[in-house]
């Protein structure tokens, strides 16, 4: 194409070693290839044959468009942020040391699982009915597993919820695809946490 003088095929990608989440390819027919635990730009051509034909597609889902060949639009997955996946601080000079307020092994470290999800969006790219469950359940559980989360969390699985609906994304009939296809090994418990959140700030709203 180039020497032809037309445009090489545009795709997404920044990092290359999969903390990003930009490298957005369904490739033949698997979300980051074939191999688990990976992005794409961690994806190794020794994964193929010889002389085997490689299908390269962009994520399909209704909510991430198609801008051009192999770019998709993520945008929603930032909406969905910006409607509830962060924490107030006082900033005003009276910051508390976070090392003040202790926090459980357990928690600690289930938080910085959930908190490893990268935006990638394999999960909504897998999923058949286009879900985006994994990734804001490990938004949501990022936060309710520690203190500094308590503040917003009604408010929070309320409204992130509510935008990932309104994003388009179906709904999860608990097929686990997502869980076997992100690269970073987000749990299926995430989800149920993020039922039980929503269950209770329903409630309580
Ligand atoms: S849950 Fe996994 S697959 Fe989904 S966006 Fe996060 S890292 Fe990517
Ligand atoms: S380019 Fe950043 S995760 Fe692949």
């Amino acid at each position: 194409l180039v020497a032809k003088d037309e445009s090489p095929i545009a795709f997404d990608h920044d990092c290359r070693e999969g903390i990003c989440g930009m490298c957005s390819l369904h490739i033949n027919g698997e979300a980051h290839g074939p191999d688990r635990g990976i992005t794409t730009c961690q994806l190794h051509m020794r994964m193929f044959k010889d002389g085997e034909t490689i299908s390269i597609e962009p994520f399909r889902a209704a909510a991430f468009p198609v801008i051009k060949d192999l770019v998709v639009d993520r945008m929603a997955f930032e909406r969905i942020q910006q409607a509830g996946g962060f924490i107030s601080v006082n900033t005003s000079g009276n910051t508390q040391d976070a090392n003040a307020t202790p926090i459980s092994k357990h928690a600690a470290d289930e938080a910085m699982d959930a908190a490893a999800c990268i935006g990638c969006g394999a999960c909504v790219a897998t999923c058949k009915n286009s879900s985006a469950m994994l990734f804001v359940a490990a938004k949501v559980s990022q936060y309710a597993l520690l203190p500094q989360g308590q503040v917003e969390a009604t408010d929070r699985v309320l409204n992130m919820v509510k935008q990932m609906d309104e994003e388009g994304f179906g709904n999860c009939t608990n097929t686990g695809a997502c869980e076997v296809e992100c690269p970073k090994g987000i749990s299926l418990e995430n989800i149920a946490r993020m039922n039980r959140e929503y269950l209770i700030a329903s409630l309580k709203g």
